[in-house]
């Protein structure tokens, strides 16, 4: 189609005859001389009216029964019509089908289980919240690009191939690689590290994989990651920015996503009330604020999903929850030098029982220190000379975080599992289709 008009455009074209090209998503006949059908074409829907005497009768014919789901095109003239989705009605001149669908498309009105829907994933992509949630997260990414964008970040991408583990052992994808044994990156951010001695301030944002065995709401083997770091930083900054970041995000998709919103459900006024200053509570404060609710757990212990959900039902948006203790993160984190038992990393908790949505902070940067960690963790030592290096040559302290794309999708569009926010989602139990 040389002038094809997108629907999301036709408000602007009252008057006009337009190309439209689109899926049909519903039929409806009034006797044998009108038919109306509502026509999607992924930027929105257009009541479009075929009506005898208007169109060829092979092609008024054609409308009568064409299945949902075909392909069309339609030539037609663009009428005010306030009842409408979109203010307007495509009258037809002409109609085609491009490719017609057979009669047994497997989703249709009756309600799916959810083990279908996602075994149908391919066409369930086509219906009204998928394409939305697909939507939401594009402008999300866009959204994170364009604050780190616009504080000079550099995008530097990770590679997916790795030679260690950063996230611990316990959930590495391994590969075989010629004759070697390599794992899919758990995490960019080693690399990073890297990067950000080169370049100052830098970010990635790719997939990431754990060989996860928990079967929750919030877990997907494939994710994707957005990683900054920052030379010359330290644990407040990495807050800082993991708070301007969101704030950032949230305030674009309520400025571009209200309609898929909607689509979607969304309590917005819920995000309205999530916008920073976020509040900040020490490790240490939150197991005192846990005691006594079911949620209690003994200092030393690792948060679950409890814990996140306990603390953050008393604010309205995300927390920051920062200096944990050493033993239940990760060998790179820089220990609190006034209490080396703690690590300078900040977990952002989002509301509503999302969770953890981001992970990150202060790096180590003391050479012997993290020698004594990798061999603790019982870390092969030869994986790590590379990352040593950069505190051999000249290291600078360098801080950060990893936001996790699918988590934030989820929370903002109020969807109940990760994997509705992956267009084809990687669980424990599902690589198909
Ligand atoms: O807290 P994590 O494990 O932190 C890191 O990987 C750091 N190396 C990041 C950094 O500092 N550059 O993971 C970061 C985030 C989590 O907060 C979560 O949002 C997401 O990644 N994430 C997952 N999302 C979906 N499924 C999983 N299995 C996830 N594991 C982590
Ligand atoms: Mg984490």
């Amino acid at each position: 189609m040389s002038q094809r008009t997108y629907v999301s455009d036709l408000p602007q074209a009252i008057g006009q005859t337009v190309h439209v090209a689109g899926w049909v998503r519903f039929r409806r006949s009034a006797g044998t001389k009108l038919h109306f059908l509502e026509i999607r074409d992924g930027t929105g829907v257009v009541q479009t009216v075929v009506r005898r005497g208007s169109v060829p009768d092979e092609m008024l014919d054609a409308a009568s029964k064409v299945p949902l789901e075909s392909s069309v095109l339609v030539t037609g003239t663009i009428k005010e019509d306030a009842r409408q989705a979109g203010g307007v009605e495509l009258q037809a001149d002409t109609f085609e089908v491009v490719a017609a669908c057979p009669e047994d498309f497997p989703i249709g009105k009756k309600e799916h289980g959810t083990g279908f829907l996602f075994d149908h994933r391919h066409l369930w992509l086509r219906s009204a919240k998928p394409a939305a949630t697909l939507r939401l997260r594009a402008h999300i990414v866009r959204a994170c690009r364009d604050h780190l964008d616009g504080l000079g970040f550099v995008n530097v991408d990770a590679p997916i191939f790795q030679s260690a583990a950063a996230e611990g052992t316990a959930t590495l994808f391994p590969v075989e690689y010629f004759d070697q044994k390599v794992y899919l990156s758990q995490t960019g951010q080693l690399h990073m590290e890297a990067a950000a001695q080169a370049l100052g301030k830098v970010y990635c944002f790719g997939p990431t994989f754990r060989a996860e065995k928990s079967k929750t709401r919030r877990h997907l083997t494939e994710f994707w990651m957005l990683e900054p770091e920052m030379s010359f930083a330290h644990l407040d900054d990495s807050m800082a920015l993991m708070e301007s970041l969101i704030g950032h995000v949230i305030d674009h998709v309520l400025e571009h996503c209200q309609d898929d919103l909607k689509i979607l459900e969304r309590d917005t006024s819920a995000l309205e009330r999530a916008r920073p200053p976020f509040p900040r509570i020490s490790y240490d404060d939150a197991v005192e604020r846990l005691k006594g609710t079911d949620a209690e757990i003994a200092w030393g212990d690792d948060f679950g999903a409890p814990q996140e959900s306990t603390l953050s039902a008393a604010y309205t948006g995300p927390i920051l929850v920062h200096r944990f203790p050493a033993k239940i993160k990760a060998f790179y984190m820089r220990p609190d030098p006034e209490r080396p038992e703690l690590a300078l990393g900040c977990d952002l908790i989002a509301p509503e029982g999302y969770g953890e949505i981001i992970g990150g902070g202060e790096r180590a940067s003391d050479l012997a220190y993290l020698e004594h960690k990798i061999a603790e963790e019982g870390l092969p030592p030869e994986a790590y000379t590379w990352y040593l290096d950069l505190r051999r040559y000249g290291g600078a302290p360098t801080a950060g975080f990893g936001m996790g794309l699918e988590r934030v999708v989820a929370w903002l569009g109020g969807l109940d599992h990760v994997r509705a926010a992956a267009a084809f989602p990687r669980t424990m139990s599902r690589t198909w289709p």
